[in-house]
This record gives C-alpha cells, sequence and structure tokens, in this order.
C-alpha cells in the first residue's frame, strides 16, 4: 500500500492557527471544554463553540462529533474523544485507533479535504506517545490509501518529543 508522502504531513506548533478545512479536538466525553488542546481550541474559537457543543449530546470514546469553527482559521472542528491510558489495555489501542478512523469518516462525509489532528491522548490522558504516533501514523495512511477525498492530513507537533515520535513511526511505515 502506498500513500503519496506529501499526503500525511508533520507540523509544529499550535493546531488553533492552522488554516485547514478541519482541526481535530482531543475531547472529553461531555465535550464542553477542558485543559489542552481542547481549551486552547475553545478559547480561540470563542464561546460559540461551547453553545454549540451543548447541543451535541456529549461523544463516547472512539466516535467524533462536527461543529463549525467560528473564529478559528479551521471551517470546522472535528471533536474526537481518546481513551485514557490504563496500563495498555487492547481496547485503548483499538479506541485511539477508531478516534483517527472515525474523525477521517466524518471529514470525508461533510467534504473535508485537509484537517489537522493533535496526538490524541498523549497529553493529560496519558497514553504513551511512541505508541500513540504508530497507531496515529498508521489509522491515517489506511485510511488515505482507500480513500483520495482527503488530501492532507496534518499531524501536529506540539513539541519536540511528539515530533520526534511520528517521525519514527513514520519512517517505520514507510519501510524506511
Ligand atoms: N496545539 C496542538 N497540540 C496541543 C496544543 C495546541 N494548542 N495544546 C496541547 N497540545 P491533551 P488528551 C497537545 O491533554 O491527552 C482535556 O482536558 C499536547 O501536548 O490536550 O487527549 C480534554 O477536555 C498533547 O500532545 O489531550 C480531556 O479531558 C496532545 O495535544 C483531556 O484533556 C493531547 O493532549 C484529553 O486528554
Amino acid at each position: 500500500m502506498s500513500v503519496d508522502p506529501g499526503r500525511i504531513q508533520l507540523t509544529s506548533g499550535d493546531i488553533t492557527q492552522l488554516r485547514v478545512d478541519a482541526i481535530v479536538n482531543a475531547a472529553n466525553s461531555s465535550l464542553l471544554g477542558g485543559g489542552g488542546v481542547d481549551g486552547a481550541i475553545h478559547r480561540a474559537a470563542g464561546p460559540e463553540l461551547l453553545a454549540e457543543c451543548q447541543t451535541l449530546g456529549g461523544c463516547k470514546t472512539g466516535q467524533a462529533k462536527l461543529t463549525r469553527g467560528y473564529r478559528l482559521p479551521a471551517r470546522s472542528v472535528i471533536h474526537t474523544v481518546g481513551p485514557i491510558w490504563q496500563g495498555g489495555a487492547a481496547s485503548a489501542l483499538e479506541l485511539l485507533a477508531a478516534c483517527y478512523g472515525n474523525s477521517l469518516k466524518l471529514a470525508v462525509d461533510n467534504g473535508i479535504r485537509t484537517l489537522a489532528f493533535p496526538a490524541i491522548s498523549c497529553g493529560m490522558y496519558g497514553y504513551p506517545l511512541d505508541q500513540a504516533a504508530y497507531i496515529a501514523v498508521r489509522e491515517v495512511m489506511d485510511f488515505l490509501a482507500k480513500d483520495d477525498r482527503i488530501e492532507t492530513v496534518y499531524l501536529v507537533c506540539f513539541g519536540e518529543e511528539v515530533r520526534q515520535a511520528y517521525e519514527q513511526a513514520l519512517q517505520t511505515m514507510r519501510g524506511g
């Protein structure tokens, strides 16, 4: 399976600044905001985002829901809920993979062609970065190989440690 390397890009910095069709939020199941990237997205989007989230009835772990982006440069936000790391249960791996797969599916269903992911579950939820990076890269690659409607996926590296984990995962998955 081969995916044009340009369709998966690593980018450093703050996801809220990215001018893409959609950014992905690593939310909690209430969808009512929190810390980390969730807090940053709500601050940058403005209170209208919380108002829309309040109408959604929450989101289960591994699922994804779409809102508008309001004051963000991104047109839309895809909210997904990663698993909390509790010592390596197989279900956590499946749920983290589902976050990527369901977010990409929701993007395609809504005509989104460029989207950016933070490292879901790798902050407060404590998922080991190296394992999470492999899951992220594998799920994105699998999806892009089967579906050409997504143009570019940006994996956002908030810090050097995150970038190194993604670089390693990309290299391994590309067989380099
Ligand atoms: N841009 C890009 N990435 C960021 C940013 C940003 N502005 N800020 C943080 N990160 P986390 P989780 C990275 O904790 O582990 C919230 O309270 C961060 O360095 O945001 O899924 C929710 O409401 C890390 O690599 O999300 C939930 O309760 C990654 O984003 C809980 O945290 C994810 O870290 C979710 O925890």
